[in-house]
């Protein structure tokens, strides 16, 4: 879907298609070097992880294995609380491997905290992170991904695997959400 398909759902749209693979490209590009000759096993997060992870390990130019954990964070509705649990684990022992979590957004960063020391306790060579958005605005836990494809404001976008209810997942950019579509 794309945001002309929806437009009265949106109130703008902050990445383009065009701009999102052309950042991938760059990332992979980094990553191709940064693991030169070793064999990196890609951690996809569940659900919103899916698309940017199709497309970047697209773009990548070296062999890359992948797996992918679903977790969900204990908090009522939109807040983190950073208790998280596991609803699906990994199929593969990450001892000495080399690890890059991909995920669609570091917002708060407590999903990611907890997933990193989680994942760093099963004996990994190494666990680094590559998250396709970031909002600087509203990190409560100190994260220092390896990769970041875009700075975010504050705000609440949908599209390119981030969902609202569900919905918009398929669009091809991502964009902040009306609010009267989410009831405010
Ligand atoms: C989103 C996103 C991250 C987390 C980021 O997942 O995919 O995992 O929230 O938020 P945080 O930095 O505040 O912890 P969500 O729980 O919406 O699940 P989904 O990926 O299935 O949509």
């Amino acid at each position: 879907m794309h945001s002309d398909h929806i437009n009265g759902d949106l109130a703008a749209v902050l990445l383009t298609d065009d701009q999102i693979q052309a950042r991938l490209a760059e990332v992979a590009a980094q990553v191709d070097a940064d693991y030169e000759g070793r064999d990196l096993l890609l951690v996809g997060v569940l659900k919103g992880a899916v698309i940017v992870m199709a497309d970047f390990m697209r773009h990548l130019r070296s062999h890359v294995s992948t797996d992918w954990m679903a977790v969900s964070s204990y908090g009522s509705g939109t807040t983190s609380s950073g208790v998280v649990r596991i609803l699906k684990d990994l199929d593969i022992d990450l001892v000495d491997c080399d690890v890059l979590i991909v995920e669609d957004i570091l917002d708060t960063g407590l999903t990611l905290s907890w997933l990193m020391n989680n994942l760093r306790s099963r004996g990994p060579a190494s666990v680094e992170v590559f998250t396709f958005l970031r909002k600087p605005e509203a990190v409560q836990v100190p994260i220092t991904p390896r990769y970041v494809g875009f700075d975010i404001p504050n705000e609440f976008v949908v599209g390119y695997g981030l969902d609202y209810a569900e919905r918009y997942r398929n669009l091809r950019e991502v964009a902040v959400l009306r609010p009267e579509v989410y009831g405010h």
